[in-house]
């Protein structure tokens, strides 16, 4: 047992104001599902019972961060909060210099403009589609060099992150490190199940990059919980705190992208941090032209002020275990009730196996789509396809065809209940008992970027 925690994962806080929640009928959830061509991301929230469509700026906020929003200092240039965010980065990563944007892909944006040049090639630890679509649009291509064991639902390997290096020596050999202007690294594989990288694995990394004079780049959005499965699996790390892990983990990068609407508790805000002083330089010049001045990057003073105390309580021992253990409680209660997930139990969501819960669909039809429409339909329970629609096409317009077709049970931090885990395990478990009845869908409209957000499909 780590010294900083207890054993039950309850909550390390109290409710002190609540929203209230529609709830709709069956003949209700038909006709909003219709309405929504089949895609949950156009259903309207008002329809939506229990909202596990991302973890991305649905936290709730501490009554600290809520004060912190008072605390605004809303000049145009120089802004209070800015300093007092840059001072928390700094102290709390350890990166040298911020740039703050809206939120996650402003970073990107700037960071893919800065870094990468037509032709260029960035390895990475399994592709998220807004990163990759920034990486392609400034010319470059991703490729892939997460290790095998991510793309199978079904392997129990602990750091399901980590990164493959035989296949990213392979790369540097094919290409040459010079048209790898860095690799990217997630923290918490999002696409993979919210899966871990290890510090084994990124040391080794870290020293074959410096090799071949190749940046690592870290996409730090959900780095706090990839510190605990750090402390809870990774040799020599039981007894180190979330606050350690993190600072090591970015201690082995060169710089990162932060959407800080997921570990970091806000609804909106992020940032590109770097140790380089010439690519903050670019950078600050760039964030100008995309986002807002450099002291403000497209946010509000308050924005800033409750990133700032957002981020001190995300890396909370007792935070970060309440976080991760309820996302364990609904897994394990799924797993109890025969739905297939993928295994090991990742830090954010339960990413259930669309391939297997209807292998009668073919993955044309569209299984994910298929099976988010179903659960809402029974329950009200809004989630998120992560399979053939949001792998989108190739520059070259053929899809994409990811191995893994899953639909995302995503938890938003410190918002439901254990009660609530229970109705979306039941509510999955009965359409799991009705699987061989459901049929699939077929894409009636295809926007060109990102087509998950608005595509809509039609039941076959
Ligand atoms: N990187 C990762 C790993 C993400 O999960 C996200 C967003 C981004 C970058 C982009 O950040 O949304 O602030 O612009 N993920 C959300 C999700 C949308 O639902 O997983 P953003």
């Amino acid at each position: 047992m780590n010294k900083f925690i207890r054993k039950s994962w309850a909550e390390p806080y109290k409710i002190k104001m609540v929203e209230l929640l529609k709830m709709t009928t069956p003949v209700q959830r038909k006709k909003a599902l219709h309405e929504a061509g089949f895609n949950t991301f156009l259903l309207r929230s008002e329809d939506v019972y229990i909202d596990l469509l991302t973890d991305s700026g649905t936290s709730a906020m501490s009554d600290h961060q809520w004060s912190g929003i008072m605390m605004g200092d809303e000049a145009y240039a120089g802004s209070r909060n800015f300093y007092h965010l840059e001072e928390v980065v700094r102290n709390i990563y350890g990166y040298k210099y911020l740039v703050p944007t809206h939120q996650g892909r402003g970073a990107e944006n700037i960071l893919s403009k800065v870094l990468i040049k037509k032709g260029d090639i960035i390895p990475g630890n399994m592709y998220f589609t807004t990163t990759r679509l920034h990486q392609e649009l400034a010319g470059g291509k991703f490729e892939d060099i997460i290790v095998d064991e991510a793309h199978d639902p079904e392997n129990e390997f602990p750091f399901k992150g980590n990164v493959d290096l035989d296949k990213l020596e392979r790369i540097v050999k094919k290409y040459g490190a010079k048209r790898i202007p860095y690799v990217s690294i997630a923290t918490s594989v999002n696409m993979a199940g919210g899966q871990p990288i290890s510090i084994k694995n990124l040391k080794v990394l870290r020293a074959f990059t410096q090799k071949h004079g190749i940046r690592i780049i870290h996409d730090m959005t959900r780095v706090a919980e990839n510190a605990h499965f750090i402390q809870q699996r990774e040799k020599g790390y039981h007894d180190k705190s979330i606050r350690q892990i993190v600072k090591e983990i970015c201690s082995l990068t060169d710089g990162a992208t932060m959407s800080a609407k997921k570990d970091a508790l806000v609804n909106i805000g992020g940032f590109l941090a770097v140790n380089d002083w010439d690519v903050f330089e670019e950078a600050r010049n760039l964030v100008v032209v995309y986002e807002g001045l450099h002291t403000y990057g497209g946010l509000a003073g308050r924005d800033m002020e409750a990133m700032a105390i957002g981020i001190m309580e995300s890396i909370s021992d007792n935070h970060i275990h309440a976080r991760v253990g309820q996302v364990i409680y609904l897994g394990e209660k799924m797993i109890s009730y025969g739905v297939p997930i993928v295994k090991p139990i990742g830090g954010h969501g339960i990413f259930v196996n669309a391939k297997k819960f209807l292998p009668h669909v073919p993955q044309d039809q569209f299984p994910a789509q298929t099976l988010a429409a179903e659960v809402y339909l029974d329950s009200g329970v809004r989630t998120m396809e992560r399979g053939v629609v949001s792998a989108g096409r190739k520059p070259g317009g053929e899809n994409y065809y990811p191995r893994l077709e899953l639909v995302r049970f995503t938890i938003p931090r410190r918002v439901y209940t254990q009660a609530h885990m229970d109705v979306i395990a039941e509510s999955t478990a009965r359409v799991f008992e009705r699987r061989t009845h459901i049929k699939g869908l077929k894409m009636v409209y295809e926007p060109k970027y990102l087509r998950f957000f608005q595509a809509r499909f039609e039941k076959l």
